[in-house]
């Protein structure tokens, strides 16, 4: 059961938290069990977009999870669409699941994988719980009601100055040769302009937990999907950092880009040293 001490958000949200962190401990178990086992592989977008059974196993078992308890509510999840199914976030309560984040990291037994189940009420981040069974850490957060890992708050750095932040990036699944041109050229323009560092743990909602408990200072990306971010942006937002498209202006679930940051001057400043790339809607 995740803590939902100091939450002031209503008893729905915390029965849709309590939910959605059961099914996550239950996809982790079946993660953690296959974590070390050679795995078959297939590829989708790109040859370095991958996926495994366990992907599409996990997200079946948690899609029919939770459409048990909410049968009224609406699905969004990477395999899923990848099979063919219609991906429109709508104002109806949405769980946009990402069964396993971080495939790449599965594949080769990196440990950064999770399991990020968001929930989107009125097109709204609501809930959001990512669980990486293999280091068993648990982020939960519920709009309102704070950000909390393993049950304990957490919160972001809140630095502001880029020659003091240390800042995540990754490359990506795309081998468009511009893009990957450009997004190295972001990641140079960022080190250029002073950041202490680059890291990339290869899960964009493990990425988004590092800012939210203050690990990192900055996250960005272009080219990633809805149920990379769904669950990470409620988790930053709540602990005090902000997400933002990164040309500026609120996050856009389903414009496939973001900058989540420890506060809204560093989200800026990043923004301003990035080249952009537009990429078709989710
Ligand atoms: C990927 C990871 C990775 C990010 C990619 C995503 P997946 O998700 O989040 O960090 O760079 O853009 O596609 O495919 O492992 O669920």
């Amino acid at each position: 059961m995740a803590n939902l001490q100091g939450n002031t958000s209503s008893t729905v949200h915390q029965e849709y938290l309590s939910a959605a962190v059961e099914i996550a401990r239950k996809a982790g178990e079946e993660i953690r069990t296959t974590f070390q086992l050679k795995k078959t592989i297939e590829i989708k977008s790109s040859p370095v977009d991958l996926v495994t059974e366990t992907d599409q196993k996990v997200e079946k078992l948690i899609i029919s999870f939770l459409q048990n308890k909410f049968p009224d509510h609406s699905f969004i999840g990477e395999e899923s669409t990848e099979a063919g199914s219609h991906c429109e976030l709508t104002d109806n309560p949405t769980w946009i699941i990402d069964p396993v984040d971080g495939t790449t990291n599965f594949v080769h037994c990196f440990p950064f994988v999770a399991v990020s189940i968001g929930l989107s009420i009125n097109k709204e981040n609501s809930v959001g719980v990512i669980y990486n069974p293999i280091l068993d850490e648990m982020f939960t957060a519920i709009k309102g009601g704070g950000a909390f890992c393993n049950d304990k708050p957490i919160s972001c750095s809140k630095q502001e100055d880029i020659c003091k932040c240390l800042a995540i990036a990754e490359v990506g699944s795309s081998r468009d040769k511009a893009h990957v041109k450009t997004k190295l050229g972001n990641i140079a323009a960022v080190i250029d302009r002073g950041a202490h560092g680059l890291r990339s743990l290869g899960s964009a909602a493990l990425n988004m937990c590092q800012v939210a408990r203050g690990g990192g200072d900055v996250y960005f990306e272009h080219g990633i999907h809805c149920w990379d971010m769904a669950a990470g942006a409620v988790i930053v937002t709540e602990a005090g950092g902000t997400v933002i498209d990164p040309k500026g202006g609120p996050l856009d679930l389903m414009k496939r880009n973001v900058i989540a940051a420890s506060s809204q001057q560093l989200a800026e400043t990043i923004s301003s040293c990035l080249t952009h790339i537009e990429f078709p809607r989710d």
